[in-house]
């Protein structure tokens, strides 16, 4: 089944976890960040840009409950996302990319960016992770022209630095 889903910025969030379908996709082990997610007791993960669901997965392997955004509706979710959806550990949320995709009076330990590593969509996309209270904010493809910038920014902002938490992935601790 392929379905795109679309929402209004005053709708609330389209939760359409019921219709996945099963999936035989195995998850990419780059985006296993389940080190990280347990070395810092972090139980509740926003994550923006779904994928194929891995590190989503990987998330809540290693124990945190996750609410995943992506701007479209895609059938290759691995299978290991797909049971965690079906355990209740991840929600799968399809949101428009222009406006907090959920209400911001939701706390998140991890809001973890993973969009279109353009470089105005990371810049909202941090934005959008501020209003969540989060105690990190990670991002995968740190080195890349459209992310780099940002992280230097929100370290320099937050007086804080970057840590590695997996190939080319980091993340910045909240002052
Ligand atoms: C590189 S993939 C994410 C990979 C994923 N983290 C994984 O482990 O499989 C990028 C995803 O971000 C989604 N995306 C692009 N712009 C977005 C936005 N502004 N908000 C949410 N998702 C977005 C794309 O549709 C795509 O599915």
């Amino acid at each position: 089944m392929t379905r795109i889903g679309y929402q209004h910025p005053s709708a609330d969030p389209v939760e359409i976890t019921t219709t996945i379908p099963l999936g035989d996709y195995k998850p990419d082990t780059r985006m296993d960040i389940g080190a990280f997610i347990r070395d810092n007791g972090i139980k509740t993960v926003l994550e923006l840009g779904t994928g194929s669901g891995s590190s989503a997965y990987y998330c809540a392997l290693a124990g945190a409950k996750v609410i995943t955004v992506d701007v479209f509706w895609y059938t290759r979710r691995n299978q290991g996302f797909i049971e965690e959806v079906e355990k209740g550990n991840i929600t799968l949320v399809v949101a428009s990319p222009d406006f907090p995709p959920l209400p911001t009076t939701l706390k998140f330990d991890l809001v973890f960016i993973d969009t279109s590593h353009i470089l105005a969509q990371t810049e909202l996309d941090v934005s959008f992770a501020k209003q969540y209270s989060p105690k990190w904010i990670g991002f995968d493809d740190a080195s890349t022209a459209g992310v780099a910038p940002v992280i230097d920014k929100l370290c320099a902002e937050w007086g804080t630095s970057r840590v590695g938490i997996g190939w080319d992935i980091m993340a910045v601790k909240a002052p």
